[in-house]
């Protein structure tokens, strides 16, 4: 057993029968799917509300049962990885959209009544920023975008796939990723990089989490609400 199994697994007891489940995306998530079909396979009834074409497919294929996003009035808990965790505060603050599924992430985290983040702990932080901080960007005149956030020395890079095109998200759009040294004003940062024409969604999730589930290498897990 890994951290991120360990995690992964940890985070079905807390769904219960008749729930709507966010489903994250991520290394970390695959874990709570399996560990979650199994219990969907033994009779709990769930149904998932997916964060990305990867989870869509891979809950299909573990038979769990799924609805849109629109017809989802409320999501009882949405399960997700994160890429940094901080805490300050007592406060969660952290960075996702390592995987690309930030903005979808983001519109199921925000309808979510509770919002769980799972993770193994290389992925809690003392600051924020070692992590490339990703921002989805309209594919038109983004090098525009590219050119205001590098001169604002947040360094951006557009993420490409192993072919060297560049990455599409699930919804056609761009990423930048940005870097920092490191990040210290989150709150600040996020209310910048959503006033800029172009951007979609940036990676900060500030206090958009109300429980982490962090595992040790050797599966110890802490829980911190
Ligand atoms: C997906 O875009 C990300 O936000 C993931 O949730 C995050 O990168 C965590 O991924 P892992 O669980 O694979 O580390």
């Amino acid at each position: 057993m890994n951290g991120k199994q360990a995690a992964g697994e940890r985070a079905v007891d807390y769904i219960k029968d008749g729930m709507i489940v966010g489903l994250g995306t991520g290394s970390t998530v695959f874990y709570f799917l399996q560990a979650l079909a199994k219990k969907v396979a033994e009779g709990l009834q769930v149904t998932g509300v997916v964060t990305s074409m990867q989870t869509a497919a891979l809950a299909k294929e573990l038979n769990i049962p799924l609805m849109d996003l629109n017809e989802a009035t409320t999501i009882d808990v949405c399960i997700d990885g994160a890429d940094e965790i901080f805490v300050a505060d007592g406060s969660v603050y952290g960075i996702k959209g390592g995987g690309g599924a930030l903005l979808f992430e983001k519109l199921v985290a925000e309808a979510a009544q509770q919002r769980i983040w799972i993770a193994d702990e290389s992925k809690t932080v003392t600051q924020l920023g070692a992590f490339g901080l990703p921002v989805e960007v309209v594919q038109f005149g983004y090098q525009q975008l590219e050119r205001a956030l590098a001169k604002r020395g947040y360094n951006p890079v557009l993420r490409r796939s192993a072919d060297e095109t560049p990455y599409l998200t699930d919804s056609g759009n761009y990423i930048l990723d940005l870097q920092f040294e490191p990040i210290t004003e989150p709150l600040a940062l996020a209310t910048e990089l959503k006033h800029m024409t172009g951007v979609v969604e940036h990676g900060l999730f500030n206090q958009m989490t109300e429980v982490t589930i962090i595992a040790t290498a050797t599966g110890a897990v802490s829980v911190a609400t």
